[in-house]
C-alpha cells in the first residue's frame, strides 16, 4: 500500500469510529436527549411499600386518582439507559458515602433512591434517621449511606444585628460537604422567591451590602462561589461531583402550548414529543454557564428538558393529603425522580 492507499485507510476508519459515536455505540450517545415511552414494566417500586416515604411525595397514598404516571420510562434517541439494577449499585457502592445537597428537590431524589434501594433488597435491614440538618439512610450490611443536608442556596445566610444577610461570596456551609464519594448538588428554586417566602433581608457580595439585586445575576455569582468551593475541596479521583439540573414547574400550561393558563392540576399524561414548545429555562443556561469551570470536576446531571415533558409528573393537590395547596414544583414518587437516578446510575456506571 502507498502513503496515500495509508491515508485513505486511516480516514475511513475515523470516519467509522465516528458514526459508532454518534449512532450511539460509542460513549457519546447524550442520554438527556430522548422522548417518554409506555413500559408496564414500571414503576421501579410501590409506595405502599416504601415505608419510610414522605406523605407530601406519596401521591397514591393521597388520594391521586390516576396512575399511568407512573408507567413512563425515559428512551434516549441513540442509546438504551440501564434500568436502576438496586443490588448492582449497593455492591458497587459498598462502604460508600453518597450526599444530596440542596432543596426540597434535593429532598424529592434523595427519597426516591432510598425507595429504589430499598425495593431491590426488601428483606435487608436498614437505619433512616435525622440528625439536626442530615437525614441519612443506610444499609449496615453493604455499609452504603445516602445523606441529605438541606441548603437551598448553597452560599451562606448569616444573622446580623440588621436581619438575614444573603452572603453570595460566602460558603462555610461546604464544611459539612467534605470527604463523601459521590455529591449531587441543586439550587435554584430558592432564588426567585420575595416578599414573606424569601428567607433572607439584604444581600451581600463584594463587601457591599442591599436589599436587593437581580436574582439571576445573584444566582450566577453564588454558583460562582461554589464552582471555587468545588476548585478547592474537592479531589476528582476521591469524589464524584453531579450537579442537579433546574428542575421545571408546571404552573403555567401556555409553556407547554395550552393557551387556557392552567396549571398541572388534572395532567394525567406527558408531552411525548422531543421538545418542549417553551424552550429551556433561563435559568438553564446560567448554570450551563458556571459550570464550564469545573467542568472536568462536575457532571451536569441534566433533567430539566426530559423533566419539562412531564406535567403529568407534580402532586398537584395529592401532595399534602389532598387538602393543602396546589403543587405542581416537586414530584410524585414513584415518578419523574427516579428516572432521575436511573441517569445518575448510568454516569456512576460508566466510569
Ligand atoms: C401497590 O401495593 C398495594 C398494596 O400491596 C397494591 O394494592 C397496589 O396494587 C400496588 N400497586 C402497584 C402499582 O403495583
Ligand atoms: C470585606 O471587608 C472586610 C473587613 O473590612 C475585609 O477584611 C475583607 O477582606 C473584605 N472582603 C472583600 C471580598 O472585599
Ligand atoms: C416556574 O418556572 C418559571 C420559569 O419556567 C418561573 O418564571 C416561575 O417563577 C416559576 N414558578 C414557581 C411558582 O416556581
Amino acid at each position: 500500500m502507498g502513503p496515500l492507499a495509508l491515508f485513505a485507510a486511516s480516514i475511513f476508519l475515523f470516519v467509522i469510529e465516528l458514526c459508532q459515536h454518534v449512532d450511539g455505540t460509542g460513549s457519546k450517545c447524550d442520554i438527556y436527549k430522548g422522548k417518554w415511552v409506555y413500559d408496564a414494566s414500571y414503576p421501579l417500586y410501590n409506595s405502599s411499600n416504601c415505608p419510610f416515604i414522605h406523605q407530601e411525595f406519596s401521591c397514591q397514598n393521597n388520594g391521586r386518582p390516576d396512575h399511568l404516571y407512573q408507567n413512563f420510562r425515559w428512551q434516549p434517541t441513540s442509546c438504551n439507559s440501564p434500568r436502576f439494577n438496586g443490588k448492582d449499585f449497593l455492591r458497587k457502592f459498598r462502604g460508600k458515602r453518597i450526599m444530596f445537597v440542596g432543596d426540597s428537590l434535593s429532598l424529592n431524589q434523595w427519597q426516591s433512591l432510598t425507595c429504589i434501594l430499598h425495593r431491590a433488597v426488601p428483606g435487608e435491614a436498614y437505619i433512616s434517621q435525622r440528625v439536626e440538618a442530615i437525614s441519612t439512610f443506610s444499609f449496615p450490611a453493604y455499609g452504603v449511606s445516602i445523606m441529605f443536608i438541606r441548603n437551598a442556596f448553597l452560599v451562606d445566610i448569616i444573622n446580623d444585628k440588621d436581619g438575614r444577610v444573603l452572603k453570595l461570596d460566602s460558603i462555610e456551609g461546604g464544611r459539612n460537604w467534605k470527604g463523601y464519594d459521590v455529591l449531587i448538588f441543586n439550587t435554584w428554586y430558592w432564588w426567585l422567591l420575595t416578599g414573606t417566602k424569601q428567607p433572607w433581608d439584604y444581600i451581600q457580595y463584594n463587601n457591599i451590602t442591599r436589599k436587593d439585586m437581580n436574582r439571576m445575576v445573584a444566582y450566577r455569582k453564588a454558583l460562582g462561589t461554589w464552582a471555587g468551593w468545588v476548585k478547592h475541596n474537592v479531589h476528582p479521583a476521591k469524589t464524584k461531583v453531579f450537579f442537579q439540573g433546574v428542575s421545571p414547574n408546571h404552573t403555567d400550561s401556555r409553556e407547554w402550548g395550552d393557551p387556557t393558563t392552567k396549571t398541572c392540576r388534572g395532567e394525567t399524561w406527558p408531552t411525548l414529543s422531543t421538545a418542549y414548545p417553551s424552550g429551556p429555562p433561563a435559568a438553564q443556561d446560567v448554570l450551563k454557564r458556571a459550570l464550564r469551570s469545573v467542568a472536568k470536576a462536575v457532571h451536569l446531571l441534566d433533567i430539566t428538558g426530559l423533566s419539562q415533558l412531564r406535567k403529568d409528573g407534580h402532586p398537584s393537590a395529592f401532595g399534602y393529603g389532598g387538602h393543602r395547596g396546589n403543587d405542581c414544583t416537586h414530584w410524585c414518587l414513584p415518578g419523574v425522580p427516579d428516572i432521575w437516578n436511573q441517569l445518575l446510575f448510568a454516569s456512576l456506571m460508566q466510569n
